[in-house]
């Protein structure tokens, strides 16, 4: 009998999920002869019973589609007893013999948890925000990047044409790379990012010599999640509301707003802010994503029919290679200082 191998999707969308859900349900029916099955929404898809076959011809066409076809939800199985009984019950149900999740770091928490409850599970590393541990990179990134970049460019002549300073708050949660790796490409005047905290009244400075230079218009990248330094030496996240989602992620957004704010009230120079928000995450996968998205579901569907569960497939340097989930997949990829340092060494205001 073919194996029968489960596959959803979980967490925010991303571009690239499509070619990792391709290159499974290809590689499965053709080179190792296993039957995929699409489970719907996420680990809701799992809860509900939501499921639906994935043939070649079924996911033919889907390699250039941004978001996911399977849909996906922020729902943990696991924030109460009941609906992790109803998971595992359910997943022993669907009569699977394996199952690849592909998420980010809350939907691989999960993964692992399974993996270590008996379940024979694959997770592939997901997200526009890069910070997943144990590889190198995760798909969705590179898009988001080149989104970003593209932005902060075209904000540019409206800051220049205006004499303004625009303040860009760029996704990522509580890691930087997303706003390092946009604001250089785009040579923003301030990159700000959540590795690094940032005091306002420097910010201010630097903006007035730049204007005081005769360069009167700025970019300022920011981090969502950039930490403001405070008076008592800490520092902290600034949000619009406290809402948080079921696995606890308080939803970020409103810092670029705030420090627009400030900057206009302590300096007088015209500000606005722009929000990237889910532009970020929409739209047509890169190239780079596409590629990275296959060359992971190869190496989940590879995993699968040699039996190695309990691992997700990652880069390490230009290989795509199984590793073992540890405990560290619970944590958060930050930037590291020597990378946020960079942050410094390319601000052009001095
Ligand atoms: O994790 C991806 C991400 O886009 C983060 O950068 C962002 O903070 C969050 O998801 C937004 O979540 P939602 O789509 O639920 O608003």
């Amino acid at each position: 009998m073919a194996k029968r191998v489960g596959v959803l999707t979980g967490g925010g969308d991303c571009p690239g999920l499509n070619a990792v859900i391709r290159a499974i349900a290809i590689a499965g029916a053709k080179r190792y002869g296993f039957r995929t099955i699409g489970i719907e929404k996420g680990w809701k898809g799992v809860l509900e019973m939501l499921t639906r076959p994935l043939t070649p011809d079924d996911v033919f066409d889907i390699v250039s589609l941004g978001g996911t076809i399977l849909k996906t939800s922020r729902t943990n199985p696991y924030k109460d007893k009941k609906t992790a009984e109803l998971l595992r019950e359910n997943l022993r149900k669907l009569n699977l013999d394996a199952l690849i999740a592909i998420g980010g770091d809350d939907t691989l928490s999960v993964a692992y948890k399974l993996s270590k409850e008996g379940f024979n599970v694959v997770g592939v590393p997901k997200t526009i925000d890069n910070d997943v541990a144990l590889t190198d990179k995760t798909f969705g990134f590179d898009t988001a990047v080149n989104i970003a970049t593209r932005s902060l460019d075209s904000l540019k002549t409206t800051a220049f044409s205006h004499e303004r300073t625009i303040v860009v708050e760029i996704m990522g949660r509580h890691a930087g790379w997303l706003t390092l790796e946009s604001g250089i490409a785009a040579g923003a005047d301030a990159v700000l990012i959540p590795e690094k905290p940032f005091n306002l009244d420097e910010l201010c400075n630097l903006l007035v010599k730049k204007y005081e230079s005769g360069k009167r218009h700025a970019i300022i990248a920011i981090s969502e999640g950039a930490r403001l330094k405070l008076e008592n030496g800490t520092s902290d996240v600034v949000v619009q509301d406290i809402v948080k989602d079921a696995f606890g992620n308080v939803r970020l957004g409103g810092i670029g707003k705030a420090v627009a704010k400030a900057i206009e009230e302590k300096t007088g120079i015209e500000t606005r802010s722009v929000v990237l928000g889910h532009l970020q995450r929409g739209g047509t996968p890169s190239a780079f994503d596409r590629w990275l998205g296959t060359r992971y579901g190869l190496k989940a569907a590879e995993l699968v029919a040699n039996g190695e569960y309990g691992r997700i497939a990652a880069l390490r340097g230009t290989e795509v290679v199984g590793v073992e989930m540890t405990d560290e997949i619970l944590e958060t990829r930050t930037v590291p200082p020597d990378l946020a340092e960079l942050t410094e060494l390319f601000q052009p205001i001095k």
